[in-house]
C-alpha cells in the first residue's frame, strides 16, 4: 500500500497539480472563473467529499490539464504475439511504447 502511494500516486499527483497551477497561472480569465466557483461553492471553506462534485469548473480545469500535460506521457507494453497495426507488423515479444501525449493532441 505504502509503495503503491509513493510511486504510482505521489509523483503523478505532484505532477497534475504543478501543471494545473501554470495553466491557472498563465491563463487570469480562467483563474477569475476558478476563484468565482471557489467562492460560490465553498464559501471559504475546505472541499470535502460532499462539495467536491459540485466543484465543475474545477473539475474540467484538471481534465484539462490532464490532456495536455499527461504525468505518465507514454506507456510501455510487450506483445504476446505477432500483430499487425495498420501498415505496421509487431512481433511477438517485442517491447511497445504508447503515446499518451500525442494521442491526447491533433497537433
Ligand atoms: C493525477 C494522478 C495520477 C495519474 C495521472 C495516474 C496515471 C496512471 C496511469 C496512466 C496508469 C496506467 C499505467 C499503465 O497501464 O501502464 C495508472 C495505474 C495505476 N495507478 Fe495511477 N495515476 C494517478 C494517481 C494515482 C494514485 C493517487 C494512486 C494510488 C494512491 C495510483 C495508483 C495506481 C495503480 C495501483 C495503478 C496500476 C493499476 C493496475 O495495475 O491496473 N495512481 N495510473
Amino acid at each position: 500500500m505504502m509503495i503503491t502511494m509513493v510511486f504510482a500516486g505521489y509523483e503523478t499527483t505532484a505532477s497534475a497539480l504543478g501543471f494545473a497551477l501554470y495553466v491557472l497561472a498563465t491563463n487570469p480569465d480562467l483563474q477569475a472563473e476558478f476563484h468565482a466557483e471557489l467562492d460560490e461553492v465553498l464559501d471559504g471553506d475546505r472541499s470535502t467529499f460532499e462539495t467536491v462534485d459540485d466543484l465543475e469548473f474545477t473539475r474540467r480545469i484538471l481534465k484539462e490539464t490532464l490532456r495536455l500535460y499527461p504525468p505518465i506521457h507514454t506507456l510501455p507494453r510487450q506483445t504476446t504475439q505477432p500483430v499487425n497495426i495498420g501498415d505496421y507488423h509487431l512481433p511477438a515479444d517485442e517491447e511497445v511504447h504508447l503515446s499518451v501525449l500525442s494521442v491526447h493532441r491533433d497537433d
